[in-house]
């Protein structure tokens, strides 16, 4: 008997209650939000067990917990979670900034319980099978790993405004499965964007066009491409270029791109629409490999030091974004 609480409700948590309730491993859901109508229609949704306060939830028996919150949240209520001993799924980031992650991490590490990060690319099949040709050699040494992040349209203003910022909220998917496909530290970041749609993201001291050279330990350089508006789709792709060979992920039929070469056909579409529809079943296997670690039978997929390390990264991309120079890791970090 598995049961889990879902906190926040929005966008993310919605869907990600939607998934843990089809997941046969799951016997139970308790979910809270701090907009009861929320609360309500989700649990009225699921059969989920409503209830009105974070503090009820955790009290409430569940044997682990998923952090859907909006991102200020992420800290606090994760260290609450692990406080009375529960192994927690806190989406991305861990906290709204590098140092307050790294923070967090160490309170986290001292508890000895188990915290699993969002980051679903590692549970997509193609990314991973994209890491088993690294880890095998197949590829040879890397000299280069592209990884692009394009969304249709913006989330609300609101989001963005207590966002982070793109790389601390978008790019850092791309930061993670870099880091993660390469097995390398990244070492310098020089990072650029502008704004070309709604100037409300210039208000916020945000960009909706980015882009980041990271340069890894070994020379591996890492290329990231994040957009706000694509209107042809969502569009999420990673190329892996080694000595010996390339493997590129998410060039599925789906992929955003009119492919204006008459000898081909590809891709035939219909195009992703969201990051929803790309990654559902990266979803349910991220999830289920959470209810594994609250089970005991797993470790998380994706952990906190991870996560640090990835706002490290997305620290150095915004104060590189900002300062127009290039921006070292062991600087950002030794502040
Ligand atoms: N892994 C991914 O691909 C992915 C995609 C989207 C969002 N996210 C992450 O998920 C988080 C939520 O994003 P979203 O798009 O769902 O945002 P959202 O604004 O749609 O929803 C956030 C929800 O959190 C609730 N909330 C805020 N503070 C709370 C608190 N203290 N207690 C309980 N509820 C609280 C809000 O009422 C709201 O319903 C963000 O941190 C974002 O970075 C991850």
């Amino acid at each position: 008997m598995t049961t889990l609480g879902v906190i926040g409700l929005g966008r993310i948590g919605a869907f990600h209650t939607d998934t843990l309730s089809g997941l046969d491993s799951i016997d139970g859901l308790v979910v809270t939000d701090e907009r009861p109508e929320v609360v309500a229609a989700v649990a009225a949704k699921h059969g989920a067990t409503p209830v009105d306060s974070v503090e009820a939830l955790l009290a409430s028996g569940v044997d682990g917990v998923v952090v859907s919150a909006a991102t200020p949240a992420h800290a606090e209520l994760t260290l609450a979670a692990v406080e009375r001993g529960l192994p927690t799924f806190c989406e991305k980031p861990i906290a709204s900034t590098a140092a307050e992650s790294a923070r967090v991490a160490e309170v986290i590490a001292r508890s000895g319980v188990p915290v699993q990060v969002g980051y679903q690319r590692r549970f997509d099949a193609a990314f991973a099978a994209a890491k088993r040709a690294v880890d095998d050699g197949s590829l040879g040494a890397l000299h280069t790993v592209r990884s692009t992040t394009m969304d249709p349209a913006p989330p609300p203003m609101e989001y963005i405004a207590g966002s982070g910022g793109i790389f601390r909220d978008c790019a850092v998917h791309d930061f993670d499965v870099i880091r993660w496909i390469t097995g390398q530290q990244a070492v310098e970041v020089y990072a650029t964007g502008s704004v070309q749609g709604d100037p409300k993201f210039a208000e916020f001291g945000d960009v909706d066009t980015a882009a980041v050279v990271v340069t890894f330990e070994s020379g591996t350089l890492g290329v990231v491409s994040a957009a706000r508006y694509n209107a042809h789709g969502y569009d999420c792709r990673l190329e892996v270029h080694g000595f010996e060979d390339t493997v590129v992920a998410g060039w599925d039929q789906g992929v955003p791109v009119r492919n204006i070469d008459p000898a081909n056909s590809f891709p035939e579409g219909p195009a992703h629409h969201f990051f929803m529809d790309r990654f559902t079943e990266a979803f349910r296997a991220e999830l289920s490999a959470f209810v594994d670690v609250v089970k005991g039978d797993a470790l998380p997929g994706c952990t906190v030091a991870d996560a640090v390390e990835v706002a490290w990264l997305a620290e150095a991309a915004t104060e590189s974004l900002q300062r127009r120079v290039p921006v070292s890791i062991k600087e950002v970090r030794s502040r």
